[in-house]
């Protein structure tokens, strides 16, 4: 008898935690909530649930549910104002929270009610759409849950550069959509650049007739040599698509800021107003190229006047933001220290030297702002020649100037290039679209914490929040944005508004692959994350099994062959093993189908049967790379001396050498670089005559005396610290290029050595 009760108890037991297990599998939020308590129980919700909305705010968030509805589903929910005695849908107002966003979402026997302030009762609907299923079913079973959330961070940015290239309203809106459905509130839009003018200014005409447009832009990965692709950019805002896109925001719960860069990155602004620059006689123009340009604004009165006209229209068509991003990054002072008008302005304002005239300049931008009631945020450079008194620093060259800010009591925005630009790259290079170069994988910008160790409690406090950026010089379209920005952005939304204790990675990427199929739903060309389970593998054994895990609803497809895999090519099902021959590389080739049929970029893993090589000590002189040029005794010599004895530490840097056209010539790149872990490295060489690379004394590539432009690559598998790199480049005459690029394989290769070589 006891023992049957005892069964029937243990069944139950089981019953209940299989249950909760399952119900648990159903709630996969992003960003995750604060809370979640989970109940034994379900309600269901279909098509024959009434909302109650009692108040104005309440009837806003049903008919956004039902806007909802209608597009995922097909359908939308009867609204009534009074509470029947059961079920329903409750949007229920709650006291405004600081920061703004609290929310609680209650589901029982009862029915589910949603509780926020504004701002809360519309986040606290977007985590409830999150638990529907992306697909229309008949009924949905809704755990019984209470979910009380709230964000970590008031500032929750995503940037985009709509100047490099320009991005038409719709798309504007579509991101602003996504960014609301992970709870992000301020977008920061970039308008003006050297290489694009893009918001209507009604009194200076010329900004858009003549700086929105450009003939062209540099054709393939940056170069000081430019090559156009004779493809014209242009396109700008009316005022009127601009309050359009402010108030869509704004019933999403997002301030749109917006930048207007000063007093560099210009160029488009003074090539139609070329009188607010310092050199007379100088060809301002729409800039087709990359970089950091010399055009600057002057400070004259006359500047002054324009910038402040300028901002004042701005103001009045971003009423509901309290900020305005004047940029001043980057400003080179080269047409300063040439200006005459500057130099006596140094002297009339006893400004030490061109970083104070920065310094001067923004402030006296700054008190204009402020003056108008508005607040200025600038990127880092604002700190140099000292900050304005109350400006909000963009720390994006590291954190080093948000720590200075913060110590300063300056509130910071965090946007750390090392986590936070979305324009990075995000696997490897070969088969990534053409991208600025770096390596940000999901992983890293999710391992960020926007509040450096180096502050103390207090100091903390002025950390306002982050933001991620996206750059858009090799993103010429909505897609192309989309890919860099997904799933990146739900990342960092977890950075920004969960707590730092409760992440998890593992645990974000089973909720991130719940998202994904929604994403898929809203034709967001987000790049499919990796099978789980692939990696680099350095072995000694002759057989090596690699299990991947794919994630749900996505079939993967490979090759073990070099070739490029496709749907036609083996699909995954068991682990695979590799045998190898010693010292054999092998590759698997991957390609991910997701739910919906389509293919991500290639991802591939190398296994290598072989040794690590072992780190060395570096001997002569400083550890680091160097190289020399130097002139061959005929075009493919070796033994030839440096000339001028000329040998730079260039580290990652680009360079341009202009060379005497009469002499031909080579370059030795010599030196150490350091490894950051053990693994399998890549070294790639791309250039347009011969090359050859040894690692520690191993030649790994070998093609002296070829002439045809090729990219080369060497694997080596190798250990932490560091190794001695020796790379040979010989060369006849002509305009030349060289440019090696190294890092662990798969994830990503930096540029360690590049440029041309200009006759
Ligand atoms: C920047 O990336 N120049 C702010």
């Amino acid at each position: 008898m006891m023992n049957k009760l005892f069964k029937a108890v243990l069944i139950a037991i089981v019953m209940f935690v299989s249950v909760a297990f399952a119900q648990n599998e159903k709630i996969n939020i992003v960003p995750k909530p604060q809370s979640i308590e989970y109940r034994s129980g379900s309600l269901s919700f279909n098509e024959t649930t009434i909302i109650i909305a009692e108040t104005f705010r309440a009837q806003e968030a049903a008919a956004k549910l039902n806007n909802y509805l209608q597009a995922l589903y097909g359908f939308k929910l009867k609204v009534v104002k009074n509470r029947p005695r059961r079920g329903g849908l409750l949007f229920e107002a709650m006291e405004e929270s600081s920061p703004a966003g609290a929310y609680e979402l209650r589901i029982d026997s009862t029915g589910i009610r949603i509780l926020g302030g504004s701002q809360g009762m519309f986040y606290g609907l977007q985590t409830f759409l999150q638990m529907l299923p992306s697909d229309k079913q008949r009924a949905v079973e809704l755990p019984h849950t209470l979910i009380s959330d709230k964000p970590r961070f008031r500032y929750r940015g995503m940037h985009l550069d709509v100047a490099r290239h320009f991005m038409p309203v719709e798309f504007v809106k579509k991101y602003i959509d996504l960014m609301s459905q992970y709870k992000f509130n301020y977008f920061h839009w970039h308008l003006t650049e050297d290489q694009g003018w893009r918001i209507e200014i009604k009194k200076y005409p010329r900004l858009t007739e003549i700086g929105s447009k450009r003939s062209e832009s540099h054709l393939g990965p940056y170069s000081t040599v430019f090559k156009g692709d004779g493809v014209p950019v242009e396109g700008f805002y009316t005022q009127e698509q601009i309050k359009d896109v402010v108030a869509y925001a704004k019933a999403r719960y997002i301030t749109v800021i917006p930048e207007i860069e000063l007093p560099g990155h210009a160029s488009a602004a003074l090539a139609a107003y070329p009188q607010f620059g310092c050199k007379a006689d100088y060809k301002y123009e729409v800039k087709k190229t990359w970089g950091i340009f010399k055009e600057v604004f002057c400070p004259t009165d006359a500047t002054f006047k324009f910038l402040e006209d300028v901002i004042e229209e701005t103001i009045a068509l971003f009423a509901d933001s309290p900020y305005i991003h004047i940029g001043g990054d980057e400003v080179l002072k080269d047409h300063w220290t040439e200006s005459p008008f500057v130099q006596e302005l140094k002297k009339r304002e006893n400004l030490k030297d061109e970083h104070e005239v920065q310094s001067y300049f923004v402030r006296r931008i700054e008190k204009f702002i402020n003056s108008k009631g508005k607040k200025m945020i600038g990127w880092d450079e604002i700190l140099e020649g000292g900050l304005a008194p109350n400006a909000t620093v963009m720390s994006w060259r590291g954190t080093r100037g948000g720590i200075e800010a913060a110590k300063s009591k300056h509130d910071v925005i965090m946007t750390p290039t090392d986590f936070c630009y979305f324009d990075y790259g995000q696997g490897d290079p070969a088969y990534e679209p053409l991208n600025i170069g770096g390596y940000l994988p999901l992983e890293k910008v999710y391992s960020f914490d926007p509040v450096p160790k180096e502050l103390t409690a207090e100091e903390a406090k002025y950390i306002i929040g982050g933001q991620a950026n996206i750059w858009t010089e090799y993103l010429e379209t909505p897609a192309a944005v989309e890919y860099m920005a997904f799933p990146r952005m739900l990342a960092l939304s977890e950075v920004l508004w969960s707590r730092q204790e409760m992440r998890n990675f593992a645990d974000f990427q089973k909720r991130l692959n719940a998202n994904l199929p929604r994403l898929d739903k809203q034709n967001v060309n987000y790049r499919m994350p990796e099978p789980g389970g692939l990696q680099n593998i350095v072995t000694e054994n002759e057989g090596v099994t690699v299990e991947l895990i794919p994630a749900s609803g996505t079939r993967v497809f490979y090759t073990i062959d070099g070739s490029t895999p496709d749907v036609r090519s083996s699909i995954y099902k068991t682990p695979i093993t590799f045998w190898l021959q010693k010292d054999e590389v092998k590759t698997l080739k991957t390609v991910v189908v997701n739910s919906v049929g389509r293919k991500s970029s290639i991802y591939t893993a190398t296994i290598v049967r072989g040794k690590v090589l072992p780190a060395v000590e570096p001997t002569g002189k400083t550890p680091g790379v160097n190289y020399s040029l130097y002139v061959p005794s005929n075009a493919y010599a070796q033994d030839t001396e440096p000339i001028k004895g000329e040998t730079k530490s260039i580290g990652l840097q680009q360079f341009a050498q202009r060379i005497d056209p009469k002499q031909t010539f080579g370059v030795t790149f010599e030196g150490f670089l350091n490894v950051p872990v053990d693994g399998v490295y890549e070294f790639q060489i791309d250039s347009t005559w011969n090359r050859s690379l040894s690692i520690d004394g191993q030649e790994l590539i070998d093609e002296a005396g070829t002439k045809d432009r090729a990219v080369k690559s060497a694997i080596v598998p190798l250990k932490a610290g560091w190794h001695k790199i020796l790379i040979r480049y010989d060369h006849g005459d002509g305009d030349t290029f060289l440019r090696v690029r190294f890092g662990q394989k798969g994830q990503g290769l930096r540029e360690i050595y590049g440029g041309e070589l200009v006759h």
